[in-house]
């Protein structure tokens, strides 16, 4: 099956305890795609991240990556499998090096394209030229990058940003979009998180936006730019 979707999710809902964030969300990603998760604050957009990557538990529906149903499977096993996140909040090794921060999340996989240090620094040269510095001596621009690399060097498949850009300066924000276009042009599927609607609407191909837990809206990129009713809507713009 050649066409299939690398990233599936059908009608999955999560709680915290009692409460209920996820109502039936359901959405796709085909191979190479990348796709955004757009909505105001609390909607869901981390909760669906973190459902995907099984750290906190689908309670219904289904996840399948690459055709494998992966809902109830420990996330390390997830990861394995091909996924990975930046997570918010970014969550370097704060006393580890640059270039240990790095080597600390390597995984082999077979096959070609695997990334390497210097692939990383290639993509940032920033990084190499703080190779030796610890990671809470980093800019959030540099920390940012660092997270992005760090989930690079797990050779994933889909690669998944939940808010990589805020509260970074415009600079940065160009380079980490910049970044995120020459890994599509490359062939990774990217799931992305961001309030930068603008910037989306350039580099990604697809959007979902959810409220309350459940997709509202889906569209192509020249789709979402053109339906300001929309964006005012659902994303306060
Ligand atoms: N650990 C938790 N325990 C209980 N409730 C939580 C927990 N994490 C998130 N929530 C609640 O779940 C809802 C969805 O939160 P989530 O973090 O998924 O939203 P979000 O769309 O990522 O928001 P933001 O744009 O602010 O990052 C919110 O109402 C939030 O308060
Ligand atoms: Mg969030």
């Amino acid at each position: 099956m050649a066409d299939r979707n690398l990233l599936e999710i059908d009608n999955v809902e999560t709680c915290y305890g009692l409460s209920q964030v996820l109502f039936g969300i359901s959405f796709a990603i085909a191979p190479g795609e990348m796709v955004t998760l757009m909505g105001r604050n609390g909607m869901g957009k981390t909760t669906t991240v973190r459902s995907i990557m099984g750290l906190t538990a689908a309670r219904a529906g289904s996840i399948r990556f690459d055709g494998r149903e992966v809902r109830g499977l420990p996330s390390y096993r997830i990861a394995k499998l091909g996924l990975g996140l930046v997570p918010e909040g970014r969550q370097v090794f704060p006393t580890l090096t640059v270039r240990e921060n790095l080597v600390a999340t390597a995984v082999e996989r077979g096959g070609e394209g695997r990334w390497t240090i210097d692939r990383v620094h290639d993509l940032f040269p920033r990084l190499a030229e703080r190779g030796g510095s610890m990671g809470n001596q980093l800019s959030g621009g540099e920390q940012q990058m660092l997270a992005i690399g760090r989930a690079l060097m797990t050779n994933p498949r889909l690669l998944i940003l939940d808010e990589a850009t805020e509260g970074l300066a415009p600079l940065i924000r160009a380079e980490i979009w910049k970044s995120l276009e020459r890994l599509k042009s490359e062939g990774l599927s990217v799931l992305v998180i961001d309030k930068n609607v603008e910037a989306l609407t350039r580099v990604a191909d697809r959007h979902y936006i959810i409220e309350r837990g459940r997709v509202v809206w889906t569209g192509l990129s020249r789709e979402l730019a053109a339906a300001t009713d929309i964006q005012h809507r659902y994303l306060g713009i």
